[in-house]
């Protein structure tokens, strides 16, 4: 179980780097989620993009209208509302009540009753062989993984949640690459590196599941109408204080950096690849 180790080890020394940098940062569970705001703006900047995700057609191939799916961390619900008028029921977890509150909201205004949402960490969640529910026939989880220390646990809950296809969702090449001159600029050192999907691969094949890795290209989400938009969102990407000697000098390094695009600021790529892997559940040891 040395990928698993490896996992941990890489996810602990990233969290404990930000909760040095920023106290409470480095528990970003359901807490982090839960800050004003934040939920609101995720479900702005993402919701609409679930259709044209190369995910998305995944899901769909998998499903049917007798379906159940399990969205493992489903956040403001992008995957699940766009999916469940194709299935019979999706099961949206998630520890963040401000995430699963905007699901609920979006689900309201489109009229779509079939996504039942659960508070709760995958981990707790009575969703495992253990509490008597009956095997999901498709689940995924999507940008959640990088975060969760015991990811073999995790991975292997899903497998057991599902009698079907298991799918991960994440970054193949982490857009932090982009943005790792700025790290440096000011913290003086490289940031932590994350797991990657190729450290995913080989927690699962030491429990004997033989993913499938699919790299797809995913459009840059990120938008700012202002610099003074774009300067708050990357202090927070780079965990920086908000002062104005830092403000003055991200509006200093982004202005050049940033690229005008029909009204708005962009990032300098448009597409950045992520990884889906993908298993037939139930082929864990
Ligand atoms: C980056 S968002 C991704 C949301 C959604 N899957 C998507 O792709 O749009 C990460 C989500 O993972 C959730 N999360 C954090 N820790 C979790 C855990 N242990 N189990 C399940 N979800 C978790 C957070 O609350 C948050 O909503």
């Amino acid at each position: 179980m040395q990928a698993a180790a490896r996992w941990r080890r890489l996810v602990r020394a990233r969290l404990a780097e930000m909760e040095q940098l920023s106290p409470g940062r480095g528990a970003v569970g359901g807490a982090y989620w839960n800050e004003k705001g934040r939920a609101r703006r995720f479900s702005a900047a993402l919701d609409a993009t679930a259709e044209k995700d190369p995910l998305f057609a995944r899901l769909r191939q998998a499903s049917g209208r007798r379906s159940t799916v399990v969205d493992v961390g489903a956040g403001t619900g992008r995957f699940s509302l766009a999916l469940a008028p194709r299935v019979r029921e999706v099961v949206a977890v998630d520890p963040s009540r401000a995430m699963l509150g905007m699901l609920r909201k979006t689900a309201r205004q489109r009229g779509v009753d079939n996504v039942r949402s659960l508070e709760s960490t995958w981990q707790d969640a009575p969703l495992g062989p253990a509490d008597g529910v009956p095997q999901a026939d498709v689940i995924f989880c999507s940008y959640v993984l990088p975060l969760i220390a015991d990811a073999g646990a995790f991975v292997a809950k899903m497998d057991a949640s599902c009698c079907g296809r298991a799918f991960v969702y994440m970054n193949a090449w982490s857009t932090e690459a982009l943005t790792e001159p700025f790290w440096r600029h000011f913290h003086g050192s490289p940031r932590r590196p994350a797991p990657t999907y190729l450290d995913l691969q080989a927690i699962l094949q030491d429990i004997g599941v033989r993913p499938e890795v699919e790299i797809v290209e995913v459009a840059t989400r990120a938008r700012f109408d202002t610099l003074a938009a774009a300067v708050k969102a990357y202090r927070e990407v780079l965990v920086l204080p908000d002062s104005a000697e830092v403000r003055a000098e991200l509006r200093r390094l982004l202005r050049p950096w940033l690229v005008e695009d029909a009204g708005a600021l962009r990032p300098p790529l448009r597409s950045t690849p992520a990884a889906i892997v993908s298993w037939a559940a139930g082929s864990a040891r």
